[in-house]
């Protein structure tokens, strides 16, 4: 783990291996520990990257609404950091979704594969983004601990809670941990996003999108028409899972991963 400085801040980055790069981008409200299994299963092909996103993880914390184009404008600043100038695949979740798009539209020239995982296109309806405000408050006065029993049944399928209860307690602490200030950032900038289902029939680099069968945050359907809007998107859907589709299904979603960067020259 290192820690990299782009302008006033500084991001935790865990960087493996030699190769293409490959980068990931954590959901909400997480960290890189996330990918953990995908940068071990990838680090052997290819030049991984797993920032803290800033105001997450051991990433400083800048700006009390982060919008999704400054994480992303954060990671092309972090490429020219890191001196990575070949193109790259980025595989984001959730919220990392959110960015990869963005990054798309605004550093397209870099990338070279997106991979979406458990994202949505739309933007919040007004309710959902009044509540993500009203959430931002309270994590500010409570702290972060108020989103565990609010995020978990959400993030992981019931059976995984059951079954791997030490995967789901992983991402627990990583929730507890987490800054609050940085969590109030991320999800007034989560509120205003865009909605971007114009853009995707633009979408002209190998795109997968793969979504956990029981995502309760972006469905199958809803996912499914996103992808069918991109020219030429790969769809999976993961069984036996939720949103957390990479930690809850590890070795599928590593597989389906590699069998798209190998099929389209990644
Ligand atoms: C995530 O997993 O990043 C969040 O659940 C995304 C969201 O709240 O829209």
């Amino acid at each position: 783990m290192s820690r990299i400085r782009i302008g006033e801040i500084e991001l935790n980055v865990e960087q493996r291996g030699t190769g293409r790069p490959l980068l990931f981008v954590h959901g909400f409200p997480l960290d890189h520990q996330m990918w953990e299994r995908q940068i071990d299963e990838f680090s052997e092909q290819f030049h991984v990257v797993a920032r803290d996103l800033r105001g997450f993880g051991g990433s400083d914390c800048h700006g009390s609404t982060v919008l999704m184009e400054e994480y992303a404008d954060d990671l092309a600043h972090l490429l020219e950091a890191l001196g990575v100038d070949q193109k790259l695949a980025l595989c984001g979740l959730s919220m990392g979704g959110y960015i990869a798009w963005q990054f798309w539209r605004r550093h397209a020239e870099r990338l070279s594969h997106l991979i979406l995982c458990d994202t949505r296109a739309l933007a919040d309806t007004p309710e959902a983004a009044a509540t993500r405000l009203e959430t931002a408050e309270r994590v500010l006065r409570e702290g972060p601990n108020c989103l565990v029993d609010v995020m978990i049944p959400k993030l992981f399928w019931e059976r995984t809670r059951s079954q791997d209860p030490l995967v789901v307690e992983s991402m627990a602490r990583v929730i507890e941990s987490a800054q609050s200030a940085g969590v109030a950032a991320a999800l007034r900038g989560m509120a205003e996003r865009r909605d971007v289902t114009a853009w995707l029939s633009d979408i002209d680099v190998p795109t997968l999108a793969l979504c956990g069968q029981h995502d309760a945050i972006s469905t199958v359907a809803e996912m499914q028409d996103f992808a069918a809007a991109i020219p030429g998107a790969e769809f999976a859907v993961i069984p036996d899972c939720g949103h957390m589709a990479p930690l809850e299904r590890p070795r599928r979603v590593n597989e389906i991963i590699g069998d798209f960067l190998r099929a389209s020259g990644g």
